[in-house]
């Protein structure tokens, strides 16, 4: 089902919130979707649950301010458990983590593709769907919360746990992240946004002193979860292991108070990341909600919190605000009404034809010289295959974010695969997916004359084991007597994997020597990439295509051949920059070595805007993505609208042959001391067939126009902004001034 979109009751929305004398929410989508239903709603369910928290003893308030932990005791595999009050109808709560799917440790699951996949797509509606597919298999699971909305922005592009978030830009990763907080809750699932903040990496992760000035915070770092409470509405904020300016993220009232609870009148519970507690009395009085222990050491537990409660250093008063906040959201999304029983029977074949549908609008295609791609089945006799595990599995996340019963297979044994035990095959850090149909089965389907060969790394073989010389040598003898050569290259990351130490391919080390060898005794070599983040690329030019396909989910097998195929047509956009080097990145610095208390130094100049204000040419910037067909940009108007806004429209023609969705970007470049060159506002996706036009309006609000004025503390509009239209960061087409 699709989502329905609101264009004029989010223009009207905005317009009237641009009408207040406090500053707007940023961004046209930034509205509540439903306002006055939202505000009618939302009270009704505060003196519900005002009234709960008035019935409830000491001791049942105490049990809903903390989750017990004991991964394989939480009913279901969940991550965490808050017990009910039955006495009162109050039913338990059962969360989950749920980045790319349900984390259950005991319930098949479907693995889908990364989020920094979905964040390719630049759908909003494939996002909400994404957020309710999930959603539909926790509840069957018997979750009535998942854990999924990552959004630390790409400031580390080694970052171990890029592939769980959600991309470089604010804009982009908050508008996103708001839709698929919105399609989690419309399946009566509380959904969870996170790391609150400045957990941009692995590095030292439990407990690096993230030190960011309050405008770089404003502008980038806070930006997209502003845009996802304000808009979505969460259920829960979960504070991260990390400190913001020398005072832990879960016990920091600036960004917990300060700016989440009365800035953005967020009310729903922080929560905290597991173990990212360190205070009883100092946490509960910055604005944590409720703690998440590892069964280690522990702070909110009933009886440290009575004794502050004795001792006068936390009010009666907060923990029953405590309670009423998770009260409310449990009544607000539905969950205290309506609560999962589990057990159900999930359609995991339709959840996987979901899952390739995703993978299908998120890969990126990045070259294609000659039109080397799409391949046409009836013209090839001999393919080959090579690398990358392609005859049995594709790569995904690891850590938390990985879906760890994959339904196509047990855990043991890197979900099904029989590689060697030597490396300690475990979901967690090895986390290969064993697919019914992986990507030599699927392009047998598809080109069913041709003769299909794979060569490569063996199921036999550790994931992580490099290529012998032997493998290198026969992958390339089949290559060159092939008419098309498909290389498969993979990183592996994930939380706990720590940080990547260099964007080049490590995981087997030898992966560009693979491909170069292939490309020189092929001229038709094509890469696909399976990563989590940015990728290196010696073999640029060596090779005539290169497909990223992120991790691509179970549905990734038949996704990729069908790009491959031009069944689909790509039109992914890079989330994130890919560079020519490590040594362009941000966080670079002199040698690579990670800072355990990383200082934002750049500022605002991160992700595209650092390569931009340096002059740094990319690999392949942000926002970039080619296609099978090409589109013309003509005709742009930029009309103020009452209230600070601005209209940008303008002409998107699909020129070229064949049917293709182009995704048109807004930049403004703002007038003011410290802004990047260009910042993203916004951007459309059309589905265009061959000569069709379609008119595309983006409402860039007051806000989006404005900056973070350090003086006044607030933001401040900055009129006469330029702004730039374009088919990704650099590709600019069009350019008039706000
Ligand atoms: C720690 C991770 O940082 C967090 O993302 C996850 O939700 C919890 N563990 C629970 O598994």
């Amino acid at each position: 089902m699709q989502k329905k979109l609101w264009p004029a009751v989010a223009i009207a929305a905005a317009v009237s919130a641009a009408a207040h004398a406090e500053m707007p929410p940023p961004g046209l989508d930034f509205a509540p979707m439903s306002t006055v239903l939202n505000a009618f709603a939302s009270a009704a369910a505060h003196r519900r649950a005002e009234t709960l928290v008035n019935k409830m003893t000491i001791d049942e308030k105490l049990q809903f301010i903390h989750s017990e932990y004991a991964m394989s005791a939480v009913p279901g595999g969940g991550a965490g458990y808050i017990q009910g009050v039955p006495r009162l109808g109050i039913p338990d709560l059962n969360m989950v983590d749920s980045a790319t799917g349900s984390g259950s440790t005991n319930q098949p699951s479907t693995t889908f593709p990364a989020t920094l996949a979905v964040a390719a797509s630049w759908d909003r509606a494939l996002s909400w769907n994404f957020g309710k597919q999930i959603a539909i298999q926790l509840r069957q699971q018997g979750f009535g919360m998942g854990l999924g909305g990552g959004t630390n922005l790409a400031r580390e592009p080694r970052g171990g746990r890029l592939f769980e978030y959600l991309g470089e830009d604010p804009v982009l990763a908050g508008e996103m992240l708001a839709e698929r907080t919105d399609g989690t809750q419309s399946q009566k699932v509380i959904a969870t946004i996170k790391h609150y903040m400045g957990n941009e990496q692995e590095h030292n992760r439990g407990g690096g002193n993230s030190q960011i000035d309050e405008r770089t915070m404003r502008e980038l770092y806070l930006l997209p979860f502003e845009i996802a409470a304000r808009r979505a509405q969460p259920g829960s904020v979960m504070c991260s292991y990390n400190e913001v300016n020398g005072t832990y993220a879960c016990e920091n009232s600036h960004i917990l108070n300060d700016v989440l609870k009365n800035d953005w009148h967020f009310e729903g519970q922080v929560q905290s990341d597991w173990g990212a507690a360190h205070s009883t009395a100092a946490a509960i009085n910055a604005g944590l909600d409720e703690e998440e222990d590892v069964g280690s050491t522990v702070y909110l537990t009933p009886t440290l919190v009575k004794q502050a409660i004795a001792n006068g250093s936390v009010s009666t008063a907060r923990l029953d605000d405590m309670v009423e906040r998770k009260l409310y959201v449990m009544i607000r999304t539905g969950v205290m009404d309506d609560p999962p029983k589990g057990g159900a029977t999930i359609d995991f074949s339709a959840a996987r034809a979901f899952t390739q549908s995703v993978e299908e609008q998120s890969m990126v295609l990045l070259k294609n010289a000659s039109n080397q791609l799409p391949l046409s089945a009836g013209s090839l006799s001999r393919i080959a295959v090579i690398g990358g595990h392609a005859d049995a599995a594709v790569l995904t996340g690891g850590g938390s974010g990985n879906t760890r019963d994959p339904v196509t297979g047990a855990f043991a044994g890197c979900g099904g695969l029989t590689f060697g035990t030597s490396t300690g095959c475990s979901w967690w850090t090895n986390p290969w997916l064993k697919l019914n149909t992986p990507i030599v089965s699927a392009i047998k389907a598809l080109a069913p004359q041709a003769t299909v060969t794979f060569a490569g790394n063996s199921d036999q073989q550790s994931p992580f084991a490099a290529y012998t010389q032997q493998q290198i040598t026969q992958a390339a003898t089949l290559a060159a007597n092939s008419d098309v050569a498909i290389v498969v290259v993979a990183q592996p990351a994930g939380e706990d994997i720590g940080d990547l130490p260099s964007l080049g391919l490590a995981n087997p080390t030898n992966q560009d020597a693979l491909v170069e060898a292939v490309a020189a005794a092929n001229p038709h070599t094509i890469v696909v990439v399976e990563s989590g983040n940015p990728v290196l690329m010696p073999w640029k030019d060596s090779v005539s295509a290169i497909v990223e396909a992120w991790y691509p989910g179970e549905g990734g097998g038949n996704a990729i051949a069908n790009v491959l195929f031009g069944k689909v047509n790509p039109s992914g956009k890079l989330p994130v920059t890919f560079p020519m080097r490590d040594q362009d990145t941000p966080t670079w610095g002199t040698n690579g070595a990670f800072a355990a208390n990383p200082v934002y130094s750049e500022k605002l100049d991160m992700g595209y805007r650092w390569y931009d204000s340096q002059n740094i040419t990319p690999m392949f910037e942000f926002g970039y993505g080619l296609s099978y067909t090409h589109f013309a940009y003509s005709g742009l108007s930029v009309q103020h609208l009452p209230g600070g806004l601005i209209d940008v429209s303008f002409n998107v023609r699909n020129d070229g042959r064949v049917a293709g969705a182009e995704v048109p970007q807004v930049y403004l470049g703002v007038p003011y001391q410290g802004e990047p060159p260009r910042r993203l506002v916004g951007w459309d996706k059309v589905g265009l067939n061959p000569g069709e036009s379609r008119r595309v309006h983006v409402v860039v609000t007051q806000r989006m126009q404005s900056v973070w004025d350090t003086t006044s503390n607030r933001w401040r509009y900055v009129p006469g902004s330029s702004v730039y239209v374009g088919a990704s960061s650099r590709d600019i087409r069009l350019q008039g001034h706000g």
